[in-house]
């Protein structure tokens, strides 16, 4: 890098820390481990923000880096966000940016299956493979406006489903669905 630039990005990087600093002003409590995490009263350095690099070795570091990342959950969440883009693009006959989300989602999907194993069957069994993943993509690169709001209606449905079989039927109270539930504004 020339001078300048490493000049620029530092001149940047300390303005962004004055700026966090600015509005986010120290308590003065104490640094402490949560207590429902009981391994990390193993660690050898007190604590600090540095969660990762202070971890005893790497079997713990990747142990933390896990458990952050948590289980379904997170990639519930994206997939949500994608779904109501997809929404939003089928709406907006959009479908160069409903394929995007669209293939987004099955990312989001196996990542899901990779980390609770449990959900892999009904992934691919209600979702990835049966049909239903091809159907919408289909849909979609046939830029036909009717096709893909019908295949969207299919696409909720399954969702719900597979929220019924994985036993958390209850989570089909989510505002996303009733936001989704026709094309009509
Ligand atoms: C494997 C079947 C399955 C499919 C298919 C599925 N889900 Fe889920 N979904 C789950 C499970 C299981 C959870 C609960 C995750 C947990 O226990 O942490 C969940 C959670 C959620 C949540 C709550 C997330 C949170 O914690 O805030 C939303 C919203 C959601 N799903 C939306 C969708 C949408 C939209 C689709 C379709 C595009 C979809 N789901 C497809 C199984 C599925």
């Amino acid at each position: 890098m020339k001078p300048s630039i490493i000049g620029i990005t530092v001149f940047l990087a300390a303005t962004s820390v004055a700026f966090a600093e600015g509005v986010v002003k120290p308590t003065g409590n104490p640094p402490q481990f949560p207590k429902a995490y009981k391994e990390l009263s193993k660690q050898t350095k007190p604590p600090t923000n540095n969660w990762l690099l202070d971890a005893n070795d790497d079997s713990e570091r990747f142990r933390r880096l896990q458990v952050a990342m948590s289980g379904t959950d997170i990639p519930m969440w994206e997939i949500t966000y994608r779904y109501e883009e997809l929404y939003t693009a089928i709406k907006k006959n959009n479908w160069e940016m409903g394929v995007y989300h669209w293939d987004k989602i099955r990312d989001r999907m196996n990542v899901s299956g990779m980390k609770r194993p449990v959900r892999t069957r009904n992934i691919e069994g209600m979702f990835l493979e049966s049909g239903v993943w091809q159907s919408m993509r289909g849909a979609l690169t046939s830029k036909s406006p009717e096709r893909m709001r019908e295949q969207f209606q299919v696409v909720r449905q399954v969702c719900m489903a597979c929220h019924v079989a994985e036993k958390v039927g209850f989570l089909n109270d989510s505002s996303t669905f009733k936001e989704t539930e026709s094309f009509h504004d």
